[in-house]
């Protein structure tokens, strides 16, 4: 499957197909990109994933320098992107070279922040290894690295000439790990489209049981409807891509109180959607069958619904101050039906700490 994502003169391709990680070099060829690469991944992805992506970008005439950064969300520092400055700086590469991220989105959003900075941007290609990356974080041309007070607080734009990706990968993720993909895969199904939503409600069991060509469509199809939201808002200024934090306003508040270490980042958005699934039938907006569709799929891919512990009032002070927030006023994007969404400004604290005593129930 080849998605099309039309920027402009940044446009470019997703290109979802299993096997396809030993045919990077091919899809690279025709971009016209110089010969040198830079393949930016963590020790334990090179060693299962970089053989035959090192290969096939050699056999196509690319040389390929390796740039080692550590696993998951500690690559995402300032020490490290120095790092793979000066890597690339002694490897001599130059604008018209390109930075290849191999891995998960941390790997990814590091990588994407070293290609925009260095020289004032470079070429940039995505070959993501998770179920997040793979359907969220690789497609739409945000990278950024932590500061120490908060995530994704240093970045900037700069969209990718290519990104593969190859489902099979996502064969070696933990349980864990899979199932929290699969939260942004439902997400797109609840506020954009209907269809794809039911696909993912007739497919639970060759899901988890990650079957190939179920993996390939039902990624694929995430990576499209993502594609889409960016075509139609590339630099977030519109109504539009709220619909990417459909969950994520409670969900990252539930993280925030948590200390990011009781749940995953697809736990919380799970437990976040719940809430917000609510939220949406409280103030009229949404039929309690929608909500109930919502909360049996995530249940069925053994994402959390349900949550004990939480203190209302924290979770309140942390979505004010959600990065979304503007004049004090949070924009909630809710589903008024599956495949629907609306962006709500003015819903008052009891409404959201009803929505959120739901998550305490049975
Ligand atoms: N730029 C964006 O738009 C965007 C969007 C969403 C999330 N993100 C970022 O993505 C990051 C999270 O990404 P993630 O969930 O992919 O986790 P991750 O990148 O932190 O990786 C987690 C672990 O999974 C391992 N891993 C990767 N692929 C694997 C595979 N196929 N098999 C086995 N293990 C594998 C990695 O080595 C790592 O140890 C966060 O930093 C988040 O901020 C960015
Ligand atoms: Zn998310």
């Amino acid at each position: 499957m080849q998605i099309p994502v039309r920027l402009g003169v940044r446009s470019y391709t997703i290109v979802v197909e299993p096997g396809s990680l030993a045919k990077l070099g091919d899809h690279l060829r025709p971009l016209g990109l110089g010969s040198k690469t830079a393949l930016v991944s963590d020790a334990g992805i090179r060693a299962r994933y970089g053989g035959p992506v090192t290969e096939s970008l050699r056999t196509a005439g690319f040389s390929v320098v390796d740039i080692d950064v550590p696993a998951g969300e500690s690559a995402k520092t300032l020490a490290v992107a120095s790092a793979c400055w000066d890597a690339l700086v002694d490897a001599k590469l130059d604008r018209a070279a390109t930075v290849i991220a191999l891995g998960g989105g941390a790997v990814g959003d590091v990588a994407g922040f070293v290609a925009a900075t260095f020289m004032r941007g470079m070429n940039f290609v995505q070959v993501p290894t998770t179920v997040l990356a793979q359907v969220d974080a690789s497609i739409g041309g945000k990278t950024a690295i932590d500061h120490p007070r908060a995530k994704n607080m240093i970045g900037s734009f700069h969209q990718p000439r290519l990104v593969l990706v190859d489902p099979l990968t996502v064969v070696s993720l933990p349980d864990r790990d899979f199932r929290s993909g699969l939260a942004e895969i439902i997400k797109h199904g609840i506020v954009l489209d209907a269809a794809y939503f039911a696909d993912l409600e007739r497919s639970i069991a060759a899901m988890l049981g990650r079957d190939p060509g179920t993996l390939e469509r039902v990624i694929g199809g995430s990576c499209a409807l993502k594609a889409s939201v960016i075509e139609r808002d590339p630099e977030e200024k519109a109504e539009i891509r709220y619909t990417l934090n459909y969950g994520h306003t409670v969900g990252h508040a539930i993280e925030a109180v948590t200390g990011y270490d009781r749940f995953t980042h697809g736990e919380a958005v799970a437990l976040g959607i719940v809430a917000e699934a609510h939220l949406a039938r409280r103030i009229g907006l949404a039929a309690p069958e929608t909500i109930a569709r919502q909360e049996a799929l995530l249940r069925a891919v053994g994402l959390p619904t349900r949550v004990t512990g939480l203190d209302p009032g924290r979770i309140l002070d942390a979505m004010a101050r959600d990065k979304k927030a503007r004049d004090g006023r949070v924009p909630i994007v809710l589903a008024p039906e599956i495949g629907r969404f609306r962006v709500v400004y003015d819903v008052g604290p009891d409404q959201v700490r009803g929505a959120l005593s739901t998550l305490e129930g049975a």
